[in-house]
């Protein structure tokens, strides 16, 4: 239907087949599948902790759209991304997060913050919150720059352990409180058995020849190892996070 301008990454407004309204993010962008594996892997870890994710689904691509499209950026952008990509259903009438007008309950912010610390999401400042407020309530979007540790893979057990520095510059450290009792609330909650579901659910051919892996079901380990690990107690990314909520208030 139209590009998205807003978005680094070119997304675009798309009718599917099944009538839905989506937001495409192709995998011919930038940064390539992993942004797209970052969004799954992300994105349905916060559904399993109960925060508010658009449905999240997998479409497949004509790149004979490219044809009705006149801007040659998007065009190569279509082409470059024939096949398997992933949107997430369009919230019409949304709105930016606007901390003025609705302000986050501290329940709320600090699991965001832990879930982002989690994940290792940097995308979420007051720049750039990715926070949309659709029908009164805070829905989480764009989880592409998350577990960044997978552009290189170099040195991964050891990031699984690091702190979360960009949580002095998160959209909702001002509005969180209890760090930990946001721990103690939704660490239980990310089993094994989760991650793998949630691991589950990337599609096979955007973890192939990932390099240093010999096929995908030893990448899709690896990141259930890199979660796992992080899951780890002693936690002392959520120390980490809580010192510097500390300082912030
Ligand atoms: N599900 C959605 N419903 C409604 N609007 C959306 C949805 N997803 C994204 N948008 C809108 O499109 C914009 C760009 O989307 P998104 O942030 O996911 O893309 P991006 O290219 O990764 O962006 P950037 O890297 O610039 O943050 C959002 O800021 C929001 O305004
Ligand atoms: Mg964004």
């Amino acid at each position: 239907m139209t590009p998205l301008r807003e978005g680094g990454s070119l997304p675009a407004i798309v009718e599917a087949d099944d009538l839905g309204t989506y937001v495409l993010k192709f995998r011919g962008a930038g940064q390539g599948p992993k942004a797209l594996v970052a969004e799954i892997v992300a994105g349905e870890i916060a559904r399993t902790l109960g925060l508010l994710v658009p449905e999240i689904v997998l479409v497949n691509l004509d790149p004979e759209l490219a044809r009705a499209e006149p801007d040659p950026e998007i065009q190569d952008l279509i082409r470059a991304s024939s096949g398997l990509n992933l949107a997430l259903d369009y919230l019409p009438g949304s709105l930016g997060f606007d901390p003025i007008a609705s302000p986050p309950a501290p329940a709320l912010a600090s699991h965001i913050l832990w879930f982002d610390a989690l994940v290792t999401n940097v995308d979420r400042t007051p720049r750039n919150p990715n926070l949309l407020t659709w029908h009164g309530r805070l829905w989480l979007i764009d989880h592409g720059a998350s577990l960044y540790f997978h552009h290189a893979w170099r040195d991964w057990r050891a990031a699984s352990r690091r702190p979360f520095a960009a949580a002095s510059d998160h959209v909702l450290l001002p509005f969180a409180e209890d760090i930990f009792g946001a721990d103690a609330a939704l660490a239980p909650q990310l089993t094994n058995e989760v991650l793998r579901e949630v691991l589950d659910l990337v599609p096979e051919e955007w973890l192939e020849n990932t390099h240093g892996f010999s096929d995908a079901a030893a990448v899709r380990a690896a990141y259930a190892e890199f979660l796992s690990n992080r899951l780890d107690e002693p936690r002392g990314w959520v120390k980490g996070v809580e010192e510097i909520h500390e300082q912030a208030v």
